[in-house]
């Protein structure tokens, strides 16, 4: 066997030994993603060979959850893209004004900027207060994170620059109280906010969304796996709930591409057909 294919079968082991001992299945994952997180593992802790990652995983439970966190990407911003958030205020926002309770879900939301800045969005525009919104991803140390809303001095100048780019005309450090070096975000921006761990790969179902927001996440699947998730948020969402994706991520080569009608192609805005 050349050393090519036993180092490929060595991560399936790997992948195999994490899915069963701890139930995070990253099998289906994009595997050149998957080679470089192992890959920068071995070079911190200087482990050079696949097959003692995988028996340290089976042995050594901190060690299984870095690498959880090693493979589990949580970059993030407020207003990232900010394009993305101007195409939601024009052609989102007049889509929720029309419904009398709104339910948003972020799949895959990381340390929560992307759930604070559509909440920031919503109460601007008057439907926060009608709206729930459901803030979920697979890592417990980021939810954490995102539950506190805090942020430094350092990110919240980038993110007001972002929040200024994505049309916003308010004055951003109003949703923030400021305690020495950090923002902190208003409990008034919080309190719909609803945080949960959820697996996009092996959890179930959110009901009757009107609008889901899954950017950034998919692009780390393989083509089947992006297709099985596509089928759970495509059966979240109510006839003519909004799907939100990552300005890399698309519709296409799953079997969902002929399921929606395009809001905007370019910002990745789609909407389910009736
Ligand atoms: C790069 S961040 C994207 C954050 C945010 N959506 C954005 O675009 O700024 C990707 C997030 O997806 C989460 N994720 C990856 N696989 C997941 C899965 N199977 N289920 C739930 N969340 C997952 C990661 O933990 C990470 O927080």
């Amino acid at each position: 066997m050349r050393k090519e294919d036993s180092s490929e079968l060595e991560i399936s082991l790997l992948l195999e030994a994490f899915y069963h001992k701890y139930g995070y299945d990253f099998r289906q994952y994009s595997r050149a993603h998957i080679r470089r997180r192992i890959m920068s593992r071995m070079g911190l802790t200087g482990i050079s060979d696949v097959a003692l990652i995988q028996s340290k995983v089976l042995n050594d439970q901190t060690f299984a959850y870095e690498l959880l966190q090693d493979l589990s990407i949580t970059v993030t911003e407020m207003f990232r893209d900010q394009e993305f958030y101007k195409s939601v205020r024009k052609n989102v926002i007049p889509v929720l004004k029309t419904y009398p309770f709104i339910k948003i879900w972020h799949a895959g939301c990381a340390t929560g900027q992307e759930a604070y800045s559509v909440a920031i969005i919503l109460k601007e525009e008057g439907l926060y207060d009608r709206t729930t919104i459901y803030a979920t991803d697979f890592n417990q140390q980021a939810l954490d994170r995102a539950k506190e809303g805090i942020f430094s001095n350092a990110m919240m100048e980038e993110y007001a620059l972002n929040y200024q780019l994505s049309g916003g005309i308010a004055s951003f450090s109003d949703y923030f109280t400021f305690n020495y070096d950090r923002g902190i975000i208003n409990q008034s921006l919080k309190k719909n906010i609803v945080w949960a761990n959820h697996n996009l790969v092996t959890d179930s179902v959110f009901a009757e969304m009107n609008m889901i927001i899954c950017r950034n996440v998919l692009i780390y699947f393989d083509i089947n796996l992006q297709n099985k998730v596509q089928k759970l948020l495509y059966e979240s969402l109510i006839p003519g709930g909004i799907l939100g994706l990552g300005l890399k991520e698309s519709l296409r080569f799953t079997d969902y591409s002929e399921k929606y009608t395009e809001l905007d192609k370019k910002l990745r805005l789609f909407k389910k057909k009736y």
